[in-house]
């Protein structure tokens, strides 16, 4: 296998960022619905089971492993393997020979499989997980640089700084085997930190609101899903949703954050989470009061994929599909560093 290859493509976060740069990658996936929606969307696919796929030689890897077993939204059990994760990708001869199973959340085998197919690439590599994996892409990082890899860079970027309408962090690694490669400059900032006189250069703009990006500024209520329209933006020219349309109602303290600020992580749920932070351990409900209940369109433009972005399956595959995603504006600027 030659070309570039995207291991859990799901619904193609990644692949619509690459089409615009002129890359095809060839998703690999497992999910029904997910594969659905590649097939309607034209995004080439293999359907496979990756537990056990052997890694293939590529031009450039691009992999979102799945996530649940380290995030804040899942079970978290995978955060007991990060060590023996650490261990296993810092050292290439420790790589090859490493069981995927015996861990102690499935998925982190997974995490395993990913790292064999980064050493497969040709050229380059770009990955994306949730922040807790940051210390595993950093030990992947000396695992490649051992193996003579140029630039392995990793760090957590947020989403709101490439102009998403969502403070969404991930923890990124970017390589290449023979360039020096930098990260992406961001292109937006918290305009919080404009007014307190935090910024060096003033290039930069202020961040998304979600309100903005769902055409609900300026109102005294929320459109209607009939107000989103027929044509199809891309994610880099939207013009966002018109603005006309009969009240939602929201609560004042949704009110406050939506019209100030981009939305919180879009999770695989209907439910946009008002900001701060919640001791879930300690009780705390996760979607307190100032939630906002979105659907699956606007939670899709929340992740930046184009309007006519063909999802398919049923509601709960449609958020599951939207909230697993990178946002394709993300994915263009990640991308376009090792282009
Ligand atoms: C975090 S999501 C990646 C989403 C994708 N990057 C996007 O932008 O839409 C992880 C994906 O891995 C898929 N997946 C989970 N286990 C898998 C396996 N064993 N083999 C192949 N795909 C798998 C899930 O169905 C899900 O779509």
């Amino acid at each position: 296998m030659t070309g570039v290859v995207d291991l859990f493509a799901g619904a193609g976060g990644w692949d619509l960022a690459a089409r615009e740069l002129d890359i095809d990658p060839v998703g690999i996936e497992l999910d029904a619905a997910a594969i659905a929606t590649r097939h309607a969307a034209q995004l080439p696919t293999i359907r496979a089971d990756l537990h056990g796929y052997p890694p293939r030689p590529s031009d450039g890897l691009i992999a979102s492993p799945p996530c649940p077993a380290f995030s804040a939204a899942g079970n978290r059990e995978g955060l007991a393997d990060i060590g023996r994760l650490q261990r296993t990708v810092a050292d290439p001869a420790r790589l090859a020979t490493e069981p995927d199973d015996g861990w102690n959340d499935s998925t982190s085998g997974l995490i395993v499989q990913t790292a064999r197919w980064a050493h497969h690439a040709d050229q380059w590599v770009t990955l994306e997980q949730v922040p807790a994996v940051l210390p595993v892409w950093q030990a992947l990082a000396h695992g490649l640089k051992q193996a003579g890899w140029r630039t392995a860079w990793t760090g957590v970027l947020n989403a709101a700084d490439y102009g998403v309408p969502q403070t969404r962090r991930r923890a990124i690694l970017i390589a290449h085997r023979t360039r020096r490669v930098e990260p992406p400059e961001p292109t937006h900032t918290n305009p919080t930190a404009i007014k307190s006189g935090d910024l060096f250069g003033g290039d930069l703009l202020p961040w998304v609101s979600m309100a903005d990006a769902l055409g609900w500024a300026g109102r005294v209520g929320f459109p209607r899903r009939d107000d989103r329209g027929d044509s199809c933006d891309g994610y880099r020219e939207r013009d966002w949703f018109p603005t006309a349309g009969p009240a939602q109602t929201v609560t004042e303290k949704a009110r406050s954050w939506v019209l100030n600020r981009p939305a919180t992580t879009i999770q695989c749920d209907p439910r946009v989470a008002p900001p701060g932070h919640r001791d879930r351990a300690g009780g705390e409900r996760q979607f307190p009061d100032g939630t906002i209940r979105v659907e699956p369109w606007e939670a899709a433009a929340l992740q930046t994929f184009p309007t006519c972005h063909p999802w398919q399956g049923t509601r709960t595959a449609q958020f599951r599909q939207i909230g697993n995603a990178i946002p394709p504006l993300l994915a263009h600027h990640i991308l376009g560093a090792v282009q």
